[in-house]
């Protein structure tokens, strides 16, 4: 047992299994108190009987630290309060807020539902929110905060599950936002980029992306790397540790790959290429002078990544 987080105070959504439960333990591990936070869902966010966390916790006061479930739904504004409040009653602060929560419900967008959308959309985008919301006046006002949020690959835009890609873009981007708004307060906000076997991905992904692989909107190379990087959580959490410690003081804003094998970090978003004129002198946009100037000045090296494509013989 380490000592790198000693009385510090953790809320750690999803920590009832996968990437969280590995976290949770590894910070338990590190010596934080933590809050273990899980509705208890199968992947696609149907209810199961009983919440994992229970199990998590005793796992952690093994370790030597107090912890305490809660079974909240992070998309639930007032039980993400609960969540925070929850560390705060019971540990005396909150100084770590983890929102790894997650579920999947893949469909291409002409088929799907608008249920499906803001089911995937509410727990990842509006749970990150919610518990960043509900902890970040506690770690404002102690001037001291590690909040660390979950993003995925297809946050790049990912087919056939867009309302989870859609998801993950606006955490990345509320990463990048929550870090300039919190960072002269102490309180750093990152996030990270997984690839983990865990029940999510065993059960969903993979097989999503071997489906995309035959439907030819992703190549095999791409299935090939990530598949390479598929062992535990375990291998990678150190990396969440070391970002909620007091060495990572500095590092705020960024995006992070982890893997297994990796530790990689996503640029900021950023104009690659323009062009300027003197709007003034020449006026509004002439849709010649757009049809001119797009290959010369601006899509230059450009590939069309999704080319129409003949329909397929029946
Ligand atoms: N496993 C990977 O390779 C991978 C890749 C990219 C991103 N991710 C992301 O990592 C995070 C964790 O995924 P995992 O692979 O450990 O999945 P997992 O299914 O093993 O664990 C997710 C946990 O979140 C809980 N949960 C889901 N919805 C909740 C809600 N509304 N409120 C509270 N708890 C809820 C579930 O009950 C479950 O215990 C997710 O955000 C996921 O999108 C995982």
């Amino acid at each position: 047992m380490g000592d790198r987080l000693k009385g510090r105070n953790a809320v750690i959504t999803g920590a009832g299994r996968g990437i969280g439960r590995a976290l949770a333990l590894a910070m338990a591990q590190e010596g934080a108190n933590i809050v273990v936070c899980d509705l208890g869902v199968e992947v696609d966010g149907t209810r199961e009987l009983v919440s994992p966390a229970d199990d998590v916790v005793k796992e952690c006061e093994v370790l030597g630290v107090r912890a305490v479930s809660n079974y909240g739904d992070v998309s639930n504004f007032n039980d993400a309060e609960a969540m925070v409040r929850a560390c705060v009653d019971s540990f005396g602060s909150i100084d770590i807020l983890c929102n790894i929560a997650g579920i999947d419900k893949p469909k291409m967008i002409w088929n799907m539902s608008e249920e499906e959308w803001d089911l995937v959309v509410d727990v990842h985008l509006k749970g990150t929110f919610n518990l960043t919301r509900h902890a970040s006046p506690f770690m404002r006002e102690q001037r001291y905060g590690r909040i660390i949020n979950c993003v995925s690959e297809a946050f790049m835009g990912g087919p056939s599950h867009l309302n989870y890609s859609a998801a993950k873009g606006g955490v990345a981007t509320f990463t990048y936002g929550a870090a300039k708004e919190l960072g002269k307060y102490s309180v750093t906000c990152n996030a990270f980029v997984p690839r983990a076997s865990t029940r999510m991905f065993a059960e969903e992904v993979l097989v999503s992306l071997k489906k995309r692989v035959e439907a030819g909107i992703m190549p095999q190379e791409q299935v090939d790397e990530i598949e390479v990087d598929l062992l535990p959580p375990e291998y990678f959490v150190n990396f969440m540790v070391y970002l909620a410690s007091e060495q990572a003081q500095d590092i705020n804003g960024q995006v992070f790959l982890t893997t297994p094998g990796a530790i990689g970090l996503w640029s900021q978003p950023h104009v690659e290429v323009q062009y300027r004129r003197d709007a003034k002198e020449h006026g509004p946009w002439r849709f010649e002078e757009i049809d001119e100037l797009l290959p010369k000045k601006v899509l230059i090296d450009y590939v069309n990544t999704a080319p129409p494509q003949p329909p397929k013989e029946k």
